[in-house]
């Protein structure tokens, strides 16, 4: 039998006030799965993040964990069943150290100190250049290096789903790169994660499934795999550069 979904989004509403960013969204996410979230800007695809997360709740559908709903749970309470988000921008502490933030995302688990020290040895080995700035303060670190910070907080929540909005927004190409290694390094260890990114290709080449939204509602939805270029260059800018940059990645 297949095994049940980690996360479940079910025919999602979610409102911001007046204004209806998703309507009638659904999702599911197996262990271990990667699934790339697209869309043009104002599509919703941060606000399927907050819902998973718990950032925001939904006024119609429901989202599951492990086969239960888990609408009306904090944020912090799915943190400890193992859904973290790593929001757009970050939101890492600049005027604390690289060492400080990350020990922030062990709180939760409040393991003992060699088992701490231990986790948080494999998360500067998973991150290499971050072992070396252990001591300076995050706010002086380059994006990307604040970036994979943001990340390697949340790793430390030890997360069965990891959300990651837009990682890649304004890192130079070798950042960019270095990201990518990092997340196939987690893809390799079993960790789900869902990617919002607007790099499409490169999100198509590393991940199983694809969500495409449009306006709040779905557009595409399958397995990287088998989607329809013709489909996926509507839904995402058009343009033939995208277009043959798409093509090529999905050789
Ligand atoms: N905090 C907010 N208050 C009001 N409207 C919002 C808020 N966040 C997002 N929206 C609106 O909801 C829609 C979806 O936004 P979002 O999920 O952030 O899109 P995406 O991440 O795909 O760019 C957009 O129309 C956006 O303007
Ligand atoms: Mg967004």
């Amino acid at each position: 039998m297949a095994e049940a979904p980690l996360l479940e989004i079910r025919d999602v509403w979610a409102r911001y006030g007046e204004i209806t960013a998703v309507r009638n969204v659904g999702l599911t996410l197996g262990p271990g799965e990667t699934l790339a979230l697209i869309g043009r800007n104002g599509a919703g695809k941060s606000t399927m993040l907050r819902l998973a997360a718990g950032v925001i709740q939904p006024y119609a559908g429901d989202v599951r964990w492990k086969g239960r709903s888990i609408v009306g749970l904090t944020p912090e309470q799915r943190v400890r069943k193992g859904i973290v988000l790593v929001p757009e921008g970050r939101g890492i502490f600049p005027g604390l150290t690289v060492d400080e933030n990350l020990r922030m995302g062990a709180y939760w688990h409040r393991p003992r100190a060699s088992a701490a020290r231990k986790a948080l040895e494999e998360i500067y080995d998973l991150l290499g250049v971050l072992g070396q700035r252990r001591q300076q303060p995050a706010g002086s670190l380059s994006g990307g290096e604040q970036q994979l910070l943001a990340i390697g907080r949340a790793l430390l929540s030890k997360p069965e789903v990891l959300l990651l909005d837009e990682p890649s927004l304004g890192l130079s190409p070798k950042m960019i790169e270095a990201l990518y290694g990092i997340l196939e390094a987690l893809k390799e260890r079993g960790i789900a994660f869902i990617l919002v990114e607007q790099y499409v290709p490169l999100a198509l080449r590393l991940c199983d499934r694809v969500l495409g939204l449009q306006k709040g509602t779905v557009a595409i939805s399958g397995d990287t795999d088998g989607v329809e270029l013709e489909r996926l260059t509507e839904v995402y800018m058009g343009g033939s550069e995208l277009r043959a940059e798409t093509s090529k990645a999905l050789q």
